[in-house]
């Protein structure tokens, strides 16, 4: 019997998503053929603090690095969404003498919003590349993994701050112990730890499956956020569903006692009751939700493809890498992958090595159906993508069904 990575007691593996690779591992050309990595992707539920948490990850360095595929400011949209974010920071949580800092800063997103109204802020970012554009920026960046000694570091050299922020990255880290502790020590009295994630509950709720890849250890529930930071003497003063990345929920968490708590809070603790996100019977229903949608979706491709139709996929997200690996999607059913990052194009889907293309090739030649893999961007593209469903384009979707539209 496994172990919970955060309590310590018994887990139970609810769902086996066979061999996986790095999910942001897209292959250049000359490596295609050459060894691949790949882990065994289980996923577990802990009935004693109600985590759920993936039982093998691969190492943080093979994951995060100099050639980190994933660029924040890619999508116009995540950067108004982390503009309004700021803006709510600044307006509530910061004092006469400020400092925020922020965990997985990536390009400097979040940051460059301080930034431009001179509020110091630094940012704490592993990948190389990412944190590099960051700096080019004029955002201070600390290229190193966060953790309790990286904290202390910061607290010694710049003092406390008023807020840690964290958007898709506190789910990344495997040693929450650690960074609760850091956090806990570098926050002043009254000064707030908020952090957004994939919420555990969308996922269940719309059988989005597809945010379960290597880099994603944690999926968070209320239930589970709150005894975490129980555990540090803090509790969650307020939580605020994200319409972002298909679904999350941002929690801010303060010491116990330091800011009144919102109503929210209590309302939503009795929503994942009625949601019985304690239950794991209720995980084992979605895993059996899983296998029908890749069933769904596999017979639909195959259908596509007897009727001579060019398919092809749309956004070569990290979600897309558990689908196409999960599902068995081959060249032979998806011809390529439209995508508009530039590190990403000219090379191949790890696992599964379907071609990832640029744009362009896209709307050169529109194929019959598009595979929308990027599904929590759909109302940005949707916008951008008029004239392809004029020319009679087709979208085919799996979040909450397979379904073409
Ligand atoms: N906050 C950005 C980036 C999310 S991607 C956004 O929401 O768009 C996750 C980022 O966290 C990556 O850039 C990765 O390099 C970084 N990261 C991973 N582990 C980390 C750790 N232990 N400490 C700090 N950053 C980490
Ligand atoms: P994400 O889902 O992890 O945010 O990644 C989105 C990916 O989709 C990223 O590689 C860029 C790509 N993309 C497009 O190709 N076209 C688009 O219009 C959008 C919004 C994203
Ligand atoms: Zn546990």
């Amino acid at each position: 019997m496994k172990t919970c990575r955060f309590c310590g007691d018994n887990i139970h593996e609810f769902l086996d998503f066979g061999k996986q690779p790095i999910a942001n591992a897209f292959i250049p050309p000359e490596q295609v053929g050459g060894d691949e990595y790949f882990f065994g992707m289980r996923l577990a539920f802990c009935p004693s603090c109600f985590l759920v948490q993936l039982v093998e990850q691969p190492s943080r360095e093979m994951m995060f690095h100099e050639n980190y595929a994933y660029f924040s400011s890619i999508s116009r949209y995540m950067a108004e969404h982390f503009r309004r974010f700021a803006l709510m920071v600044m307006d509530s949580y910061i004092d006469d003498d400020p400092l925020v800092v922020e965990i997985g800063s990536n390009d400097g997103i979040m940051l460059r919003n301080f930034a431009e109204a001179g509020v110091p802020s630094l940012g704490v970012e592993p990948s190389a590349n990412v944190a590099e554009a960051a700096r080019s920026r004029g955002i201070e960046t600390i290229c190193e993994f966060f953790d309790k000694d990286l904290a202390e570091r910061i607290r010694s050299e710049k003092g406390e701050a008023d807020a840690v922020l964290a958007a898709n990255v506190m789910c990344h880290i495997p040693y929450l112990d650690s960074v609760f502790e850091g956090v806990t020590a570098l926050l002043k009295p009254a000064g707030v730890l908020i952090f957004e994630d994939p919420y555990w509950g969308d996922i269940l709720e719309k059988t989005s499956y597809d945010q379960i890849y290597d880099e994603h250890v944690f999926y968070f529930s209320l239930t589970a956020v709150s005894f975490l930071a129980e555990r540090y003497g803090l509790e969650v003063i307020d939580v605020q569903p994200q319409p972002v990345h298909g679904g999350e929920m941002r929690y801010i968490i303060a010491r116990k006692g330091a800011h009144k708590v919102s109503g929210m809070v209590e309302a939503l603790r009795e929503k994942e009751k009625r949601m019985r996100m304690g239950d794991l019977e209720r995980m084992r229903e979605f895993a059996d939700s899983v296998a029908r949608s890749r069933d769904d979706l596999i017979r639909t491709l195959t259908d596509l493809k007897k009727q001579g139709k060019r398919v092809a996929g749309y956004g070569a997200t990290s979600k897309s890498t558990t689908v196409i690996n999960y599902c068995g999607i081959t060249t032979d059913l998806v011809e390529y992958i439209s995508d508009t990052t530039p590190s990403k194009q000219g090379r191949f889907s790890p696992g599964a090595h379907i071609p990832i293309k640029p744009y362009e090739e896209f709307a050169a030649a529109y194929p019959d159906v598009a595979l929308l893999f990027a599904w929590n961007h759909a109302e940005e593209i949707m916008k951008k993508e008029r004239r392809f469903m004029e020319a009679g384009g087709r979208w085919l979707k799996y979040v909450p069904k397979v379904e073409i539209s």
